[in-house]
């Protein structure tokens, strides 16, 4: 049977993909936000930890959606997608090649588990999706794992509640834990931290609300599970609801994990770089 085995969260910051794409390593600027990924690279190319594949739950940012089509929850169920040209012409990287029968069966097991998604087989993708995969795999000729591309509206409200995104990771689990093949299946969470990229108050980045988001993740989900918007929006800036991805990543792995490694830096472009590795202990 398919397994389960470990979550990442991160920040999906552009920049990022800039400094990646444009090997900026050396920079004084980006060599702390890239060296945050040092651990995850070298633990994820280990053959007991690297996934067949990647459930990576993102949100588009008017790449491929805009107010004409507003999906609360999609995934992606395609043969491949391609990175989209959000400005500046595509990013250099790699197509993203998916799983799709995994993908249907998880759509069906989902749909069947009360969770109306959109199935989506043609679609670009931008750099919430790309991103976090420049972070973890740098610059490969393919990517080294198939990937679902589950979307999540958090640009338009009204957006999926804390406790809605918890419930679809851990049904997300079972439509995994089900599927005959033998395979390592990984969840992603991607997005925030806190961040307000317009309005009088862009730029704001709150430290002691990400400590704790992340502290929480592990020691007291059920904060975070039960967490208003509201409050998003008043501690971690109008882009800081993004995070609610991260608690699918969450819900999907359940009561046992243990964290094998996190990494926060300020500052990232607008935002922190929040950086987190859970395994799951079941
Ligand atoms: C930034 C962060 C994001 O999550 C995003 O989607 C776009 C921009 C930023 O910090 O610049
Ligand atoms: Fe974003």
């Amino acid at each position: 049977m398919a397994r389960l085995t470990a979550g990442i969260g991160t920040s999906h910051v552009p920049l990022i993909g800039v400094a990646i794409d444009q090997d900026k390593g050396d920079d004084p600027y980006f060599k702390p936000v890239l060296e945050a990924y040092d651990w995850v690279r070298d633990w994820i190319k280990k053959p007991e930890n690297k996934p067949d594949v990647v459930v990576l739950v993102y949100n588009d940012h008017a790449s491929a959606f805009d107010m004409d089509l507003i999906p609360t929850f999609a995934i992606g169920c395609g043969e491949s997608y391609q990175p989209a040209d959000e400005g500046w012409g595509p990013r250099p990287v790699p197509n993203v090649k998916n799983h799709s029968k995994l993908a249907w069966h998880i759509a069906q097991s989902l749909i069947l588990d009360d969770f109306d998604m959109t199935i989506i087989n043609k679609m670009d993708v931008d750099h919430g999706l790309t991103v976090p995969l420049s972070a973890v795999f740098d610059q490969p000729r393919e990517w080294p794992v198939k990937v679902i591309p589950l979307a999540v509206n958090v640009v338009t409200y009204p957006v999926p509640s804390g406790n809605r995104c918890w419930m679809l990771g851990e049904a997300i689990a079972r439509a995994v834990e089900s599927f005959p093949e033998d395979l390592n299946v990984q969840i992603w969470g991607t997005g925030g931290m806190s961040h307000q990229l317009q309005g009088p108050r862009a730029g704001l980045i709150n430290r002691e609300f990400d400590t704790a988001f992340l502290d929480d993740l592990t020691q007291n989900p059920e904060r975070l599970r039960y967490l208003p918007h509201i409050e998003y929006l008043r501690e971690a800036g109008s882009e800081g609801i993004e995070l609610v991805m991260w608690l699918i990543m969450r819900g999907a792995l359940g009561a046992s994990i243990k964290e094998l490694h996190r990494a926060y830096h300020v500052p990232t472009s607008n935002t922190a770089l929040g950086h987190i590795v859970l395994e799951n202990a079941k």
